[in-house]
């Protein structure tokens, strides 16, 4: 009976564990074709680099060692969809009126009238692999930027119409172990 109970608050702990993840594009013969999808400056863009950080000041050097931050990760992904961050309070993943793929400010919940917080859908192939499948209701576009940040991601919601030059991409999924960022 004792080693049941013990068994089965394992298993609690481990549900109750958060799945975090990290995604790159799928276009096939295209510039945006397996390119990572990063976060930084509230916005998201394929390839460029992550704006992770994490304040040493406040949680030491030796925890922040374990978020470098430069790479993005996720988290939920059924209905909802948060950054793998260990900030209190996460960060929510929503579609701004304008279509930019963007999150809130660590330590704020401040969403935009307007917005779009839901649609996500991540499933998993079942394969034995790590990989799966993230789907955003109305799909996800690229659009072109700058050298720094080569492609921006838009969510196709119904008042965003994509400038020429954009691209629609699929969305591969890795599950990871640990978030890459204390916050973004
Ligand atoms: C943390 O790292 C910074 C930069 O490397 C260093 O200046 C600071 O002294 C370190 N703080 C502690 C508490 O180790
Ligand atoms: C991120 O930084 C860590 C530590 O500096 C380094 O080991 C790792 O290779 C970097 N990852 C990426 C994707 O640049
Ligand atoms: C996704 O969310 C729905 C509704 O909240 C829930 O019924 C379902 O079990 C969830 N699926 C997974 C895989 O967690
Ligand atoms: C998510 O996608 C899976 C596989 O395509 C589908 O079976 C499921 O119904 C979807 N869930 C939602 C909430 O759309
Ligand atoms: C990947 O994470 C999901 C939860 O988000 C989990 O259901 C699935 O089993 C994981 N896949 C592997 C291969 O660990
Ligand atoms: C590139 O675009 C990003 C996002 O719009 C912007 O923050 C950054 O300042 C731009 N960089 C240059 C060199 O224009
Ligand atoms: C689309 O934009 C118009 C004008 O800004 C607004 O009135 C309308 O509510 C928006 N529709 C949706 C679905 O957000």
């Amino acid at each position: 009976m004792k080693s049941v109970a013990a068994f089965s608050t394992l298993l609690a702990c481990a549900a109750a564990q958060t799945a975090y993840f990290g995604v790159i594009s799928s276009r096939s013969a295209s510039p945006i074709h397996l390119l990572p999808l990063q976060a930084n400056g509230g916005k998201f863009f394929l390839g460029g680099t992550a704006s992770g950080y994490c304040p040493s000041a406040a949680i030491g050097n030796e925890t922040c060692d374990h978020y470098p931050g430069n790479s993005t990760t996720f988290a939920g992904g059924n209905g909802s969809l948060g950054l793998g961050v260990v900030v209190p309070g996460g960060q929510q993943v929503y579609v701004a009126p304008n279509g930019a793929l963007s999150y809130t400010q660590a330590h704020s919940a401040y969403i935009p009238e307007g917005s779009e917080r839901t649609g996500w859908n991540k499933t998993d192939r079942n394969d034995g692999s790590n990989l799966g499948s993230l789907s955003f209701d109305g799909g996800l576009v690229a659009c072109p930027r700058n050298e720094t940040q080569p492609w921006q991601v838009y969510g196709q919601i119904a008042n965003f119409t994509a400038p020429e030059g954009c691209l629609g991409f699929g969305a591969v999924t890795f599950n990871v172990s640990d978030a890459a960022a204390w916050q973004y």
